[in-house]
């Protein structure tokens, strides 16, 4: 494998006409989702991304909240924060594009450091991961001694370093489970925090960490959707107040909610999530009504079709993380990942 270095632009080549003609294919996915006006004006920059990334033996991973036209028609691997860093780690390309934020990225570089890690826009970050510091969980560690610390994947490499093992809302119940501790210091998402405490008899040590996006859905707003959908069925994301989880019908991660849509395939869902995870899956199941939240998160927004095509040009934003940093993260990050998490199918 040859890193290739910052600079060494390449071209786009005249999309074939053969490729443009595969578009029309993943636009029939999208056509209820996207006006035709506005497809036409995505096609050329989806047709330029994916003659680059074959260029650039380049492979895009984007989450489950990126918009439908990264999503559906440039992604090749797609998932929750979980899977993300499980396919990062085993990436056999020569760069890896992250379609998520910093954090995610960061991930990626940490799990995979011979690779080129770009991301479209650095500045998409994360109301959590800048909701901490190392040294406010050293202070931590002072106040509670002996208690581990888990932090939530959402936070910098320097707070996973500080930490003695990572979570993400997929895993986060079989995480702390998994600690010999019956005091656990877990951080910074309060809400997914208290959701963990619900479900295991240790007693955490929460932060006041929130999502800037989940924290805007309420209870009220759930009855008001069963009120106006008879027979909605619930999804919330554990980043949710506790108050819209106890009104949800199910509790889960990103990919833990397409799963259940999935297996339940109810006529009607509204997921208290980010708006373009529920797109997405309209697109992938034309057969159920979605009512649409409203909010979007503004760091995953950040990251477009033309950002990603001039991040393969020109091999722009590499992520980099300092090495001392890299191993202490790393380690929290793999022995969250040697956890086996219970099969949720
Ligand atoms: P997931 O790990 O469930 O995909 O969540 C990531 C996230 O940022 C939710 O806001
Ligand atoms: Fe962070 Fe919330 Fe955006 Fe997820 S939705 S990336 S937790 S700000």
């Amino acid at each position: 494998m040859t890193i290739p270095v910052r600079g060494d632009a390449i071209a786009d080549p005249a999309p074939a006409p053969a490729a443009m003609e595969e578009l029309e294919t993943v636009y029939e996915r999208l056509r209820p989702l996207i006006p035709r006006a506005e497809w036409e004006a995505h096609a050329p920059v989806i047709a330029a991304i994916r003659a680059q990334k074959r260029q650039r033996r380049a492979v895009i991973l984007a989450h489950n909240y990126q918009a439908p036209e990264i999503f559906h028609a440039v992604a090749d691997l797609t998932g929750d924060s979980l899977a993300l860093a499980r396919e990062a780690a085993a990436v056999d390309a020569d760069v890896i594009v992250m379609c998520g934020v910093h954090f995610m990225a960061e991930t990626a570089k940490l799990l995979n450091p011979s690779r080129l890690v770009l991301i479209p826009d650095p500045e998409a970050g994360c109301s959590l991961a800048s909701a901490i510091t190392p040294g406010e969980i050293e202070r931590l560690r002072r106040q509670y001694p002996g208690a581990p610390v888990v932090t939530y994947v959402n936070t910098s490499a320097a707070v996973k370093a500080a930490s003695d093992i990572c979570c993400t809302s997929a895993n986060a119940v079989e995480v702390v489970e998994s600690l010999d501790a019956d005091r656990v210091i877990f951080l910074p998402d309060e809400y997914l925090g208290r959701h963990v405490a619900s479900r295991t008899d240790k007693e955490l040590i929460l932060w006041q960490g929130h999502c800037e996006v989940h924290e805007q859905f309420s209870a009220a707003d759930l009855v008001r959707c069963r009120r106006e959908h008879p027979g909605v069925f619930i999804l919330a994301h554990p980043e949710c107040p506790p108050d819209v989880l106890a009104e949800a019908d199910f509790t889960g991660s990103t990919a833990d909610m397409i799963r259940e849509v999935d297996r339940r395939r109810p006529e009607r869902v509204f997921l208290a999530t980010e708006i373009s995870m529920s797109r997405n899956l309209a697109a992938e199941f034309p057969g159920i009504r979605f009512i649409h939240p409203c909010h979007a998160c503004p760091h995953m927004q950040r990251i477009t079709l033309p950002g990603i095509l001039e991040c393969l040009r020109s091999l722009r934003h590499p992520v980099e993380v300092d090495p001392l940093v890299a191993a202490r993260a790393r380690l929290a990050v793999e022995r969250m990942l040697d956890i086996r998490v219970r099969e949720k199918r």
